[in-house]
């Protein structure tokens, strides 16, 4: 018979302990660190992994006849397997390793097959990496791009997205959680709006694939994309999750080793997906990491993780709001804890630096999202964003130190 399951209570300073980094100071002061949406620190699971792969069993993959060769492969392929099982893929064959996120996107943009007038719908609040390489195809390819505006929540009107698609598009593309305003969108609606109009849609998960569980089956997701070094593993490695057929009818991205079937004078032919979006020696090493992140992350208490981020989420709203003097920027009831905010009369750099001061880590600038940062009306903001090992003693933290900047700059 099995043992009764016992709840504990979350304990964040255990969590905190796999993460060296946590012990240092900045300034002189404990490090507050509240740019995890920018990219998150790393568990000694994922330092091992990929140090111990260097140290033990390290070569090139799926070309040696060789041990290490060997060994290295099953590695990279069931890095392969733990990203496919993290997301609910169908097969680890609709998983590509790619050097980012953003390369993951490019590498759908690149794939498809646009003509002049093809329509690319995409909403205000997306990051950089989900704007340029679709501002791509309409200067090389003539594609026109269809705004999806947001509400001053990041709300999206799903009639108005129904509005946007037409014949002419040849694919939705809309984040699944905002990087400023830390909101999440109702993807499977998304989806089955984009579906009944014969749209593919691709989301970028890079923050919802770290605050929330992602089944792409669950969403119908035709593309999915995040990365690795938001999820507590290395930079350097990104997943494209496409259904079979949506990569298979891709144009390969970049040429090289890998990627082909048969190289001729006259002619080349392609390997399948993944490895035809795979040229060259991929992140080896990365991916390794990349599971140790993922194996760390579900060997946690998943739903205790969630209900502690929400507790950092309310206890900073809640703080936020009784400041006269800070204006929030997204309010919407499912928000992850991501904040962005203002201080009135300050610029958002003066005051991450004296943040920083404080050993307090938060970004300020446009984030990456200069059409949202347009339509909120500002140039930029400042937003700490939290992961799974910050305090909620660390919001205490954060709102002494934002007393102090406004002290400071008024
Ligand atoms: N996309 C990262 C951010 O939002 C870099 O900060």
């Amino acid at each position: 018979m099995n043992a009764p399951l016992i709840k504990r209570p979350f304990d964040v300073d255990a969590l905190r302990a796999a993460f060296p980094i946590l012990g240092r100071e900045v300034h002189g002061r404990p490090l507050v660190y509240l740019d995890n949406a920018a990219s998150a620190q790393k568990p000694e699971a994922v330092i091992e992994a990929m140090a111990g792969a260097m140290r033990g069993a390290y070569a090139n993959v799926h070309r040696g006849l060789h041990a290490l060769a060997n060994e290295t492969t099953e590695a990279f392929e069931a890095a392969r397997a733990t990203v496919a099982r993290f997301i609910n893929a169908g097969s680890a064959q609709d998983i590509v390793f790619t050097k980012s996120g953003t390369q993951a996107i490019n590498i759908v943009a690149a794939g498809l097959h646009i003509r002049p007038g093809d329509e690319i719908v995409l909403s205000v609040m997306e990051h950089h990496s989900n704007i340029v390489p679709w501002a791509f195809l309409r200067e090389r390819k003539g594609a026109v791009l269809k705004w999806l505006d947001v509400d001053d929540d990041g709300g999206v009107d799903l009639a108005a997205l129904d509005a946007l698609i037409g014949p002419r598009t040849k694919l939705v593309a809309i984040t699944h959680m905002s990087n400023v305003l830390g909101v999440r969108t109702p993807a499977a609606e998304l989806a089955r709006i984009a579906h009944a109009k014969g749209a593919p849609i691709v989301f970028d998960g890079c923050q919802a694939a770290v605050h929330g569980r992602v089944d792409v089956r669950a969403i119908d997701a035709d593309f999915y994309v995040f990365t690795g070094h938001k999820l507590y593993g290395p930079t350097g490695i990104g997943v494209l999750y496409g259904k079979s057929e949506r990569l298979a009818a891709l144009a390969p991205f970049e040429g090289g080793g890998e990627m082909i079937d048969i190289v001729e004078r006259e002619r080349v032919t392609y390997n399948e997906p993944p490895h035809r979006f795979e040229a060259g020696t991929p992140p080896i090493l990365e991916a390794i990491g990349l599971k140790a992140a993922i194996d760390w992350y579900e060997g946690q208490d998943r739903g205790a993780i969630e209900a502690h981020e929400a507790a950092l989420r309310d206890r900073a709203m809640d703080a936020l709001r009784g400041l006269n003097w800070i204006k929030l920027h997204g309010e919407a009831p499912d928000k992850g804890a991501i904040i962005a905010f203002s201080v009135e009369g300050a610029h958002p750099h003066d005051v991450a630096q004296i943040l920083d001061r404080q050993g307090v880590a938060v970004r300020a600038g446009h984030h990456c999202a200069q059409p949202l940062m347009r339509r909120l009306g500002v140039t930029a903001t400042a937003r700490a964003s939290f992961a799974c090992y910050n305090k909620l003693e660390e919001v205490d933290v954060l709102i002494e130190a934002l007393h102090k900047a406004r002290k400071l700059l008024s």
